[in-house]
């Protein structure tokens, strides 16, 4: 068993901190954390459908060791559960079970689970304390990470939520050996982009150690998450409610967004838009000299050593995809702010980037 280091998100307005434990086994310990600090007699276990039929029974066992009642909600996989009927499903049954402010809510499983889990907790009787048990890579580097919850709208995703930060993150990388090779690539283009934006040398781990991370190797997967979730810790506890350099975190997700949206949410996964969208903010730093050429074919080279793409296929005309990055929620007085690298591992801020040139870079990402 490797034991990480433990890392801690220090939230300065609520002028209080909590930890993320990143340990194989990790699971097998819920038990032994909540019997430290927990006084309930009663948890409310949110998860999916997938993620219960691998892991719930042993959950269960955990906490059923601790002499905790468990009150499961089960949620169908995919986005849909990020929704107002499954939130409003989420109250009646903590309603009917009996659930107070001081009980707890744990959410396992991927980013839909820990969204929707979050704003449950954020505001069922104005907030009780929840925990993240993030089962897929994208939730243990990401999503489980900075306390932003939320569910979606018909007129977008994530239009409602709040920021809510949890008691602890608990990350078990055993859990990925489960999770199908594309999910795992999807959450490798947000470890990749937290490299690029603030580490190089994690940059340069990643590339040397690919096959091994590939393979799930215990020691290598560990320590990618490890600092991986070290920078998003860290950019998070500067500036919890993105003010300032949270934006970085958007590296690849100006154009990656906007892909997602034109292709209707359901061509490109999360990860390949965002990959495709640092390759397109690589190459437009690169023409407004920020960038050397070299460090743009590193980015190509890193991305696609991971099976992520570098282009996308799109028959129509680009200028729909241009349109479409102003519908993001981010843009502030019709005005793009574009993160874009100045070397491997650091991110700046850029606006009033000339629009002839976004649309020959989109164009180049045919
Ligand atoms: N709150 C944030 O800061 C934040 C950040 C990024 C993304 N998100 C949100 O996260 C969501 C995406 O999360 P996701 O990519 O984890 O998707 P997801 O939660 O839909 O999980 C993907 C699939 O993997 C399955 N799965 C989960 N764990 C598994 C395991 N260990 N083994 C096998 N299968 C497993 C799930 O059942 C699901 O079918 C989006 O809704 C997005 O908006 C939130
Ligand atoms: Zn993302």
């Amino acid at each position: 068993m490797i034991n990480l280091p433990e890392i801690r998100i220090r939230i300065r307005e609520q002028e209080r901190s909590y930890p993320i434990y990143i340990e194989q086994g990790g699971r097998y310990e819920l038990g032994k954390l909540l019997r430290d600090w927990y006084q309930g007699d009663r948890v409310f276990l949110v998860s999916d459908h997938k993620v219960n039929s691998l892991y719930g029974q042993e959950i269960g066992q955990v906490l059923d060791k601790a002499g905790l009642t468990v009150v499961t909600y089960l949620l169908p996989q995919g986005e849909k559960a990020k929704s107002f009927s499954y939130l409003e499903k989420g109250y009646e049954l903590l309603l009917e079970n009996d659930f107070k402010r001081d009980h707890l809510i744990l959410a396992l499983g991927g980013g839909v689970v820990g969204d929707l889990a979050g704003f449950l907790a954020a505001t069922f009787m104005r907030g009780l304390p929840y925990i993240q048990i993030p089962t897929t890579l994208l939730a243990q580097v990401d999503s489980s990470i900075g306390g932003k919850t939320a569910i979606n709208h018909r007129k977008g995703k994530n239009l409602i939520g709040s920021f809510y930060q949890p008691q602890m993150v608990l990350i078990d990388p055993g859990f990925l050996t489960t999770l199908a090779p594309a999910e795992f690539r999807n959450g490798m283009a947000e470890v990749l982009k937290h490299g690029l934006i603030a580490d190089r040398e994690f940059t340069s781990f990643l590339l040397e150690k690919r096959d091994e991370i590939l393979k799930l190797k215990l020691a290598e997967l560990s320590r990618m998450i490890y600092y991986s979730c070290r920078i998003k810790a860290g950019v998070v506890t500067e500036d919890e409610k993105e003010q300032g350099i949270r934006a970085h975190l958007n590296f690849g997700h100006t154009i990656g967004h906007a892909l997602e949206a034109v292709t209707g949410f359901n061509k490109y996964k999360h990860g390949e838009s965002v990959a495709v969208g640092m390759i397109g903010a690589a190459r437009l730093a690169q023409r407004l000299n920020y960038l050397e050429q070299a460090a743009v074919r590193y980015i190509e080279e890193l991305l696609s050593s991971y099976d992520l793409p570098l282009s996308f296929q799109y028959a129509e005309d680009t200028g729909q995809i241009f349109e479409y990055l102003f519908y993001d929620k981010k843009v502030k007085a019709n005005k793009l702010r574009w993160v874009l690298l100045k070397g491997i591992g650091s991110a700046c801020l850029a606006e009033a980037v000339d629009e002839e040139l976004v649309k020959d870079i989109l164009e180049g990402l045919k």
